[in-house]
């Protein structure tokens, strides 16, 4: 073990990787064609508004009923109305190009016009077309059906362990190094190597796309959506500001998990080996708060019993979410939220448990889907699905292009800001299941710690998985994995618990890669959560620590949020 850990672990030193590249993007290099005539432009823009939210609800209603009843038929339904779907957006594509839409001079047609061209993969030929979104469909087919085997079990009989919830259970809660190497391992063997010719041909196709709408690169193209020339320099100069307590927080962790599991294991002065931080990705070390937790005594903020002593019921814990939305003046749930939605596991079926919400672009139709259980971690998810809700009808009088978060990390930013104020101590008061005549300097210590072993831990991570494909985007597929883990070990200060080669692709272990989702995102979200949330603490009057601010039932923070 020691030996093995030895000969991959590379002390953290600043890498001299590339830098982001400063973005200056001129639309007149944007692909566009000579028709300038406002009035066409308009009525097209009329029309497409109309039909893309239908085909917006009609893809959606066939998803959700998959997602919520996931037969080999609603499969099918499905795929056929994302194809109807892609089709549409090509053909409104083309539309769109032959507007000299620069030279519009209304500018809210000209934003449209941008939108829809800038967007998407529709400059690619019809064969082109099918075959970027058929190779995505098929790696996310590849990653949803990887199953790995136990510790020290490899008869094929027991090597079905699904990401969620075995592999993730795992990695939380086994405090065995050898069995977490393991699963570690396994997982990493089994999504990247796959799907990596396939990968390589997706950036190939993802590149031309680009370059046919007049981006350098892909990577390019996923950062436009942000509409900021200077958005590389400004992520270079977040993580500067938050580095530092990164660094405290990693030196605070390694400290504990050498105490836990020695030398043989940890090294005082080096990174932390991927696996031992409870989590895949080391992108959430909350759960292995037992062994980090400063104050390990005290009062535990869970208030999953209280809830169960007080019977709440998935029903009364929506009802409870949407109190808190009401009591700041925003809007209830529409009565199709209620009969449509699904607050729980049915046991007839077979259905997708992500917690998820859905605007199913109508402006009448607005659900949540989540397996609720009646603890607290549910209770929260479902005051983050229901803020989901509100933005969607906060924005459901918009035009189609608009009713989206006002940039690609909005919506979740919003969600977490509120859930800031949900999961304090004060606000557990406030609602009847939090006693805090016990409320300590111990308990909100920990408390704090957690937020950190989250927020502040998931920072790197977040940061750094698109400068990886950004990179794969600009500078092409070779060495790609040790590209990953430069960045993996510059950012994070985390190294591969087990040899790494280029032939596994180890980017592709996180679902976002092999399906072709943004990731900087997140990173905007999580820093959006923390300046959205003071900003509604402001607005209601709030004095003192930040963490101990509750915005519940006050009008003028509700009115900022709306
Ligand atoms: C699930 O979908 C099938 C079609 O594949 C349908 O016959 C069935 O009624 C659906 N079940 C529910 C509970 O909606
Ligand atoms: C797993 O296998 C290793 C090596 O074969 C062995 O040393 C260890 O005792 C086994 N552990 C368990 C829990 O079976
Ligand atoms: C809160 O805890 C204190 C001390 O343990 C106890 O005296 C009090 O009755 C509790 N209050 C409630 C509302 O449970
Ligand atoms: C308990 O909560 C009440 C109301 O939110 C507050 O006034 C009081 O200071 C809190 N007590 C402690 C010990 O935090
Ligand atoms: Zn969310």
């Amino acid at each position: 073990m020691k030996n093995a850990l030895h000969s991959f672990a590379r002390v953290l030193v600043v890498i001299s990787l590339w830098e982001i590249e400063v973005l200056c993007i001129s639309d007149a290099r944007l692909i566009q064609g000579t028709n300038a005539n406002l009035g066409e432009a308009l009525q097209f823009l009329r029309e497409y508004d109309n039909e893309a939210s239908q085909m917006c609800f009609r893809v959606n209603i066939a998803r959700w009923n998959y997602a919520t009843n996931m037969t080999d038929h609603n499969k099918r339904r499905m795929v056929e109305e994302q194809m109807h779907k892609e089709k549409f957006d090509k053909v409104s594509w083309k539309k769109a190009i032959a507007f000299d839409w620069t030279a519009l001079s209304d500018p809210m047609a000209k934003r449209h016009l941008k939108l829809l061209v800038t967007k998407g993969r529709a400059s690619l030929s019809d064969e082109k077309y099918n075959e970027i979104y058929h190779l995505i469909s098929e790696m996310k087919d590849t990653y949803n059906h990887v199953r790995i085997c136990p510790f020290n079990n490899y008869d094929p009989k027991f090597c079905n362990l699904e990401l969620d919830p075995d592999v993730e259970t795992l990695m939380a809660h086994s405090r065995n190094p050898a069995e977490l190497i393991h699963i570690w391992t396994e997982w990493h063997d089994k999504t990247g190597p796959p799907l990596k010719n396939k990968f390589m041909r997706y950036v190939q196709l993802a590149n031309q796309a680009a370059r046919m709408n007049g981006f350098s690169d892909a990577g390019e193209q996923m950062r436009y959506v942000y509409e900021d020339d200077d958005f590389g320099h400004e992520l270079v100069e977040t993580w500067k500001s938050l580095q530092d307590l990164y660094k405290q927080l990693f030196t605070y962790v390694r400290k504990k998990l050498l105490i836990r599991y020695g030398s043989e294991y940890i090294r005082t002065d080096g990174p932390i080996p991927a696996h031992l931080l409870g989590d895949l990705w080391a992108q959430d070390w909350s759960k292995i708060a037992d062994i980090l937790l400063p104050y390990p005594a005290a009062k535990s903020l869970d208030v999953s019993e209280e809830m169960l002593k007080q019977g709440f019921t998935s029903l009364s814990m929506f009802q409870m979410a949407e109190e808190f939305y009401t009591s700041l003046g925003l809007k209830s749930m529409p009565p199709e939220f209620w009969r449509h939605s699904m607050f729980d596991k049915p046991n007839d079926r077979k259905v997708q448990c992500t917690a998820s919400a859905w605007d199913f672009c109508n402006g009448i139709d607005y659900r949540i889907k989540q397996c609720t259980e009646v603890n607290m971690e549910h209770l929260i998810t479902a005051h983050h699905e229901m803020a989901h809700i509100q933005y969607y009808l906060q924005y459901a009088e918009q035009p189609f292009l608009y009713r989206d978060g006002a940039n690609p990390g909005f919506h979740e930013g919003i969600a977490n800001a509120v859930i800031l104020s949900i999961s304090n101590p004060i606000h557990l008061h406030r609602i009847g299941l939090f006693n805090n005549s016990t409320n300590t300097f111990e308990t909100n210590t920990n408390f704090l710690m957690i937020m950190a072993l989250k927020k502040v831990a998931y920072a790197p991570f977040a940061y750094l998985v698109d400068q990886w494909r950004y990179r794969i985007f600009r500078d092409g597929v070779q060495n790609m994995n040790s590209a990953w883990w430069d960045l993996r070990l510059r950012y994070q200060g985390v190294v591969p618990p087990a040899k790494r080669k280029e032939q596994h692709l180890d980017a592709a272990a996180k679902k976002h890669i092999p399906a072709d989702i943004p990731y900087i995102n997140y990173y905007i979200a999580l820093l959006l959560e923390f300046q959205i949330y003071e900003a509604l603490c402001n607005a209601a009057g709030h004095t003192g620590q930040l963490h101990n601010c509750d915005i519940y039932r006050s009008r003028e923070a509700g009115r900022l949020l709306g």
